[in-house]
């Protein structure tokens, strides 16, 4: 086997367990995975890990938490900006959480739609226009 082809066999061993862990009745048994399971699996899963259930005391779940599945202004402050929303008091996780403004309005709405719809949540979408909204009033200070 080619060494890209190794490289590439984590993602897609994740990807393929993902399966049991996103919308309910999304996609056939051996669709590929959606653009959100993908996104979140490169960007977030690390810490937040495949099934959305966390690290005790390091990273919170995303499963049902507060701010997975509550306003969706807030949600993208925090995910976006690092700005604490009040349902996230300071101190009960010691890990740091990076900064994802990086990512296209487009890949955000994918993703966080994604996540809640997912790990048993049913919070609304978020749409490529949500973002842009947020992103500039953050922009205009
Ligand atoms: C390097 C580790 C790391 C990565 C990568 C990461 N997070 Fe986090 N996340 C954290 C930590 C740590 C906290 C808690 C931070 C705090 O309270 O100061 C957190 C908190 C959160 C919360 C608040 C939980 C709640 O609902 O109460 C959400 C939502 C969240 N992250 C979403 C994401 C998303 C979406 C991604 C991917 C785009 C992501 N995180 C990537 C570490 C991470």
């Amino acid at each position: 086997m080619r060494r890209g082809a190794l490289a590439r066999l984590p993602l897609a061993l994740a990807l393929a367990t993902l399966g049991g862990c996103g919308p309910r009745g999304a996609a056939p048994p051996g669709a590929p995975p959606p653009p959100g399971a993908r996104l979140y699996v490169t960007t977030c899963s690390a810490c937040h890990q495949l099934h959305g259930e966390g690290v005790g005391g390091v990273q919170p779940p995303l499963a049902g938490t507060p701010v997975a599945v509550g306003d969706p202004d807030e949600l993208l402050r925090w995910v976006m900006f690092g700005i604490r929303p009040a349902a996230l008091p300071k101190g009960p996780y010691a890990g740091v959480m990076p900064q994802f403004s990086y990512l296209s309005d487009e890949q955000l709405a994918t993703l966080l739609t994604w996540v809640r719809a997912s790990f048993g949540n049913h919070a609304s979408a978020i749409t490529p226009a949500m973002v842009a909204t947020v992103r500039a009033a953050h922009a205009a200070g």
